[in-house]
């Protein structure tokens, strides 16, 4: 027995600038990805996603396979540069054409197409004229979203939105870890409303027929790292930057209400803002990974004058004593129960769930054993399944990754595939958590 019910979706996942290389084929406009892997020293070892998998030119290898795994479902995301490659103006249909025989190609297979309109691959163009930091980027969003579903309307059933906003907003403009490698305060702050923003009008642009629209947020549950009344003030604030900013506008239409404590004044609400951020989901996504073990830490600059978005006294660097795998993360399948069943305690309103990405790294052994990831995935499994005992609607879940991929500033090393990807020959070999996951999946199957 699985435990989770007949109509349980079981998938897996991918992000279309960690797969699909062909960065300047069919008219595709770069992306800040593309612009910041340029940067020396930005990316592990020069990596970019130019080639990565080359999944443009052999996605029908990739379907197939996919339909050995026998999932329900495929997530995967809409490079919004190679739809409209200055992201405003222009739509190039040798984009839209891609994305319509990939999901054609899935659906002769019986496999649920699960795109994500967003998952970081902004248009150059628009960061020229502020990225996210700008108010009129949420608008331009909206409009390629509504392009892309008029485009694909009769072939995708459920829309995501965005992947991970909090990555985006404050890894990329507060951290400058990721794209466009800002360090920032109040611009990272307003790169996270303009996101949710974009996902609010998107939706609204889109809504209609019997569709469903969702967005999919990192859910990492802050954890202090001592009973002290410090380490939990830092806590509450680390959850506030990772994940009440976005969901108390998402799930409770309001910001939170220490928001301004933590970061002060900000300039780029206006009234009607939180409307279209609560319009009413269909579906949450969750990515889990690990749990966030926050220490209080002083502040860097205490009177904001240069402070970044993540300088708000914490200290997320000591780890429990558990088993890490190769990224260092901590294994901790019990913090996926608790991310479910938190949101559920906290959203009265919070729409049926989907685990949208869990998964893991470790380093490769002959024959592609690799019985650590089967364990990972196993024991994460177990663990939604005890959200579900708790009442938690949980609809899927999605393994993370379908192949190896360009895992964005730790470029190709850290290997997260259920399939090994060759980088020199491009051949890919399932693994033997491939195997494991295509019998639970046939395991599911006639379950009450
Ligand atoms: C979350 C992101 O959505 C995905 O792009 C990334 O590769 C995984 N986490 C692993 O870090």
């Amino acid at each position: 027995m699985t435990g989770f019910g007949a109509g349980f979706r079981w998938g897996v996942a991918t992000s279309a600038y960690q797969i699909e290389g062909a960065v300047d084929e069919d008219g595709r406009g770069p992306s800040i990805w593309d612009t910041f892997c340029a940067v020396p020293g930005a990316v592990a070892g020069g990596d970019s996603g130019a080639v990565a998998c080359d999944h443009y030119h052999r996605w029908r290898e990739d379907v197939a396979l996919l339909g050995e795994l026998g999932v329900d479902a495929y997530r995967f995301s809409i490079a919004w540069p190679r739809v409209q490659p200055d992201g405003r103006g222009r739509f190039e249909p040798r984009g839209l054409a891609f994305y319509r025989e990939l999901c054609e190609g899935l659906l002769e297979r019986g496999i649920e197409p699960f795109p994500t309109l967003y998952h970081w691959d902004l248009p150059q163009g628009l960061e020229d004229r502020g990225g996210w930091r700008s108010r009129d980027t949420a608008y331009r969003f909206a409009e390629y979203a509504s392009v892309v579903h008029e485009a694909l309307g009769d072939l995708v059933t459920r829309w995501t939105t965005l992947n991970e906003p909090y990555v985006s907003s404050i890894v990329g403009y507060g951290e400058g870890r990721h794209a466009p490698g800002a360090r920032e305060g109040h611009g990272a702050l307003a790169a996270a409303h303009h996101l949710l923003l974009a996902h609010g009008l998107a939706v609204r642009a889109m809504r209609g027929g019997n569709h469903e629209f969702g967005i999919v947020l990192n859910q990492s549950p802050s954890v202090p790292v001592t009973d002290s009344p410090e380490d939990h003030a830092a806590a509450r604030r680390h959850d506030l930057l990772l994940r009440r900013q976005f969901t108390d506008p998402l799930f409770a239409g309001r910001y939170p209400t220490d928001y301004g404590e933590v970061f002060g004044d900000v300039d780029f609400r206006e009234d009607d803002d939180l409307a279209v951020i609560g319009t009413p989901l269909d579906f949450l996504g969750v990515n889990y990974y690990y749990r966030q073990h926050v220490a209080a830490a002083p502040f860097r600059d205490p009177d904001r004058t240069t402070r970044t978005a993540n300088d708000i006294g914490i200290d997320t660097t000591r780890l429990p004593d558990v088993p890490r795998t190769a990224m260092n993360w901590p294994v901790e399948p019990e913090g996926l129960t608790e991310a479910l069943v938190g949101l559920k305690n906290r959203y009265p309103d919070l729409p049926p769930v989907y685990v949208t990405e869990n998964g893991c790294v470790y380093s490769d052994r002959p024959g592609f054993q690799d019985d650590e990831r089967i364990a990972f995935l196993d024991t994460h499994l177990s663990a939604a399944r005890d959200a579900v005992a708790a009442g938690v609607d949980l609809r899927g879940y999605f393994a993370w990754s379908f192949l190896d991929n360009f895992e964005w500033a730790h470029g190709y090393k850290p290997r997260f595939g259920l399939v090994h990807v060759d980088y020199q020959t491009q051949t890919r070999t399932p693994r033997a958590s491939f195997h494991w996951y295509r019998e639970r999946i046939a395991a599911s199957r006639g379950e009450p």
